[in-house]
């Protein structure tokens, strides 16, 4: 089976077998089968933050299953969707009902069911800011579980998903607990600019969630059109001793605030510094509005796109200092 559709780079790897999971239910057969023992398997959402660099030798299994369901208790809404609601109609749902807290993270491209793993981020809201749990089947016991927040282990793009707990869960669906009353989060830079632009003083949740999309679409490479996964790397944590040395040889380099030990550095900006905004490489190309996103020019192999990454890394190393982690799950 051809992987091209089912991963937005746009990458024709192929796997021995694919399955599309519409209802949970079906893992359980999955299990009893032995498919989860006998031969490897990845679990795959929106195919949005994966690159395969060579043909999978195992089952690929999409979770599909849809439905949202939600209840009201005191201030707080408890939305609870299944893993394959494609995460951009689940933001536009919540704020056709007045749901607030996920506004910020409109027009993010995948799965509700991919969310918590890598905890999405953007514009000023965390995913670990409004997951309330989750459902996932276990694959090694083959019974479903539930996962609280602490559960989770949440940081800057990282969940016990990710680490601990790698490719043994498959989330099955997702509880949100979003607010009845609205706090809206306008203190992006880029979101707070095109406010004023738009002479909005007052925004609503509709109104961010416009003006979060629309900086996407001007910065972001759509993936319908152009193969791509979003940032490619993760923006770097490192320690402030180190950051303050930085500082000193570049002046104007980007950075936030962790907590008092750590800064956050713009990875977009260290790669632009180092001659890739926009720069072509074979089928591969950084974007020309956003470094930090590796685009496929459209006949890419994922082996190409990950040997320009490498590229990447080795000039920013030579440049900061500074080692890059790809934040793209590479198979
Ligand atoms: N910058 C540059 N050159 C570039 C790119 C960025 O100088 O080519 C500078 C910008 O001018 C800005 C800073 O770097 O001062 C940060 O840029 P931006 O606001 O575009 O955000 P980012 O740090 O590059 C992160 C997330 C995005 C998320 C945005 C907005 C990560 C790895 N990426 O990008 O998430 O949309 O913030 O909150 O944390 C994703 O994960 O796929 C993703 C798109």
């Amino acid at each position: 089976v051809s992987l091209q559709p089912f991963n937005t780079f746009g990458v024709d790897a192929r796997c021995k077998q694919f399955i599309s999971i519409e209802d949970e239910s079906s893992l359980s057969s999955l299990f009893s089968a032995g498919h989860f023992t006998n031969s490897p398997f990845f679990v795959l959402g929106g195919g949005s933050n994966v690159l395969f660099t060579q043909d999978y030798d195992g089952l690929i299994i999409r979770i599909a299953n849809k439905g949202i369901t939600h209840f009201i208790e005191g201030n707080y809404i408890y939305v609870t969707a299944k893993a394959g609601e494609v995460w951009n109609d689940f933001v536009w749902y919540c704020i056709d009902r007045d749901f607030a807290g996920i506004e910020n993270l409109a027009l993010i491209p995948g799965t509700v069911g991919a969310s918590p793993v890598q905890n999405i981020g953007a514009y000023g809201t965390e995913l670990m800011d409004v997951f309330y749990s989750c459902q996932a089947f276990d694959t090694e016991t083959g019974s479903f579980t539930s996962f609280t927040n602490a559960d989770c282990n949440f940081t800057y793009r990282d969940s016990i998903f990710k680490t601990t707990y790698k490719g043994r869960y498959i989330i099955t669906s997702v509880t949100y607990r979003l607010a009845v009353k609205h706090q809206i989060n306008s203190s992006y830079g880029a979101i707070n600019s095109e406010l004023t632009k738009r002479n909005i003083t007052n925004p609503t949740i509709r109104d961010i969630a416009e003006v979060v999309s629309h900086i996407r679409v001007e910065k972001l490479p759509d993936p319908s059109t152009i193969g791509n996964a979003g940032s490619f790397f993760k923006n770097p944590i490192i320690d402030i001793n180190i950051f303050n040395k930085l500082k000193q040889e570049f002046p104007e380099i980007v950075s936030y605030i962790v907590d008092d030990t750590h800064v956050k550095l713009a990875a977009g900006w260290m790669i632009e510094k180092c001659g890739w905004k926009g720069k072509i490489d074979g089928n591969v190309a950084t974007w020309k509005h956003q470094a930090l996103v590796l685009t496929n020019l459209g006949e890419a192999r994922g082996s190409e796109i990950y040997d320009t990454s490498s590229k990447i890394m080795n000039d920013v190393y030579d440049t900061f200092g500074i080692r890059l982690e790809r934040e793209v799950n590479v198979l």
